[in-house]
C-alpha cells in the first residue's frame, strides 16, 4: 500500500503496533504521542519512513502542528488512526468534574480534532480512511469506567455520523472496539480485574496489540471498501453483536 497515515497515540501498546503494521504494509507514518521519547523510539524502529511527532491530541495547536509537519515531510495525508488514549478507574460517585472532564478531552475531542485537521484534504481529493479505536467499554458500559465508557461510546456514534456524511464523497470511516488487549493501559488496571476479565473470555486469553493492527490495517485497505460506519470486535468473544 502507499499513503500517508498519521497514527495518534503510537509510542505504546495498540498504536505502536498498528504504526509498525501499517509500516510493513507500505504505509508512510506520522508517529504522534504525547511523550516525545515513545514517539521518537517508535519512529526509530520504522526508519525513514517515518516521523515522530510530540503532541496532545486534545490540543489544538498541536494537532494543527501535527498535521503541518505530516504534509512537509509526505505532501499529504491519506489515513488518519485516531488511537491515543488513557484510562482511570474510579466509582461515579468518586470521580471529579476535572477526570471526567480529561477522559472526554482526549478521546472525543482528540478524535474529534484530528479528524478536523485532515477532512477538508481528504474531501479535495475525493479519498481518505480514517479508523477510530473506541472499545467494547464504549458498547456495553464498564463499571468505575463511566466516562471512560462515554467517551469512547461517543467516538462510535461520531464514526457512524460521519460515515454517513462523506462516504459517498470518497472518504470512509470505521471504528474498531477491542477487548482486553494486553497493553500497558490494561496492564495498569487491577489484578483482580485481570484475573476475573480473562476467566471469562470464551477465547480465554486477552488480544495482543498485533491482532487488534490487523483489524486497523484491513480497515485502512481498499479491500474493506463496503466496511462504512462499522465497529469491528477484535475483543476474544467477550462481546457479540
Ligand atoms: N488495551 C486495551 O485493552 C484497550 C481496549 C480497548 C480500547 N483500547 C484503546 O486503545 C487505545 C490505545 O490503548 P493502549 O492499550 O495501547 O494504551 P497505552 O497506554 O499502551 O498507549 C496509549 C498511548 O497514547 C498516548 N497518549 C495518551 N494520551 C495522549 C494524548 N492526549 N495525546 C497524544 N498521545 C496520548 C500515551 O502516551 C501512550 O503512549 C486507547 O484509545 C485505548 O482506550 C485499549
Amino acid at each position: 500500500m502507499t499513503g500517508t497515515v498519521i497514527v495518534t497515540g503510537a509510542g505504546s501498546g495498540i498504536g505502536r503496533a498498528i504504526a509498525l503494521h501499517l509500516a510493513a504494509d507500505g504505509y508512510n507514518v506520522v508517529v504522534n504521542d504525547f511523550r516525545a521519547e515513545a514517539a521518537a523510539a517508535v519512529a526509530g524502529e520504522i526508519g525513514a519512513k517515518a516521523r515522530a511527532v510530540a503532541g496532545d491530541v486534545s490540543q489544538e495547536a498541536d494537532v494543527a502542528a501535527m498535521v503541518a509537519t505530516a504534509r512537509a515531510a509526505f505532501g499529504k495525508v491519506t489515513h488518519l488512526v485516531n488511537n491515543a488514549g488513557h484510562v482511570h478507574q474510579a466509582l461515579f460517585t468518586d470521580l471529579t468534574i476535572a477526570d471526567f472532564d480529561r477522559m472526554i478531552a482526549v478521546h472525543l475531542r482528540g478524535t474529534f480534532l484530528c479528524t478536523h485537521a485532515v477532512l477538508p484534504g481528504m474531501l479535495e481529493r475525493g479519498s481518505g480512511v480514517i479508523v477510530n479505536i473506541a472499545s467494547q467499554l464504549g458498547q456495553i458500559g464498564g463499571i468505575e469506567l463511566a466516562h471512560y465508557s462515554a467517551a469512547k461510546a461517543g467516538i462510535i456514534g461520531m464514526t457512524k455520523a460521519l460515515a454517513r456524511e462523506v462516504s459517498a464523497r470518497g472518504v470512509r470511516v470505521n471504528a474498531v472496539a477491542p477487548g482486553p488487549i494486553n497493553t500497558p493501559l490494561v496492564r495498569s488496571l487491577s489484578e483482580d480485574w485481570q484475573r476475573a476479565k480473562a476467566a471469562e473470555l470464551p477465547l480465554g486469553r486477552f488480544g495482543e496489540p498485533e491482532e487488534v493492527a490487523a483489524a486497523v490495517t484491513f480497515l485502512c485497505s481498499p479491500a474493506a471498501s463496503l466496511f462504512v460506519g462499522q465497529t469491528l470486535g477484535p475483543n476474544s468473544g467477550d462481546v457479540m453483536l
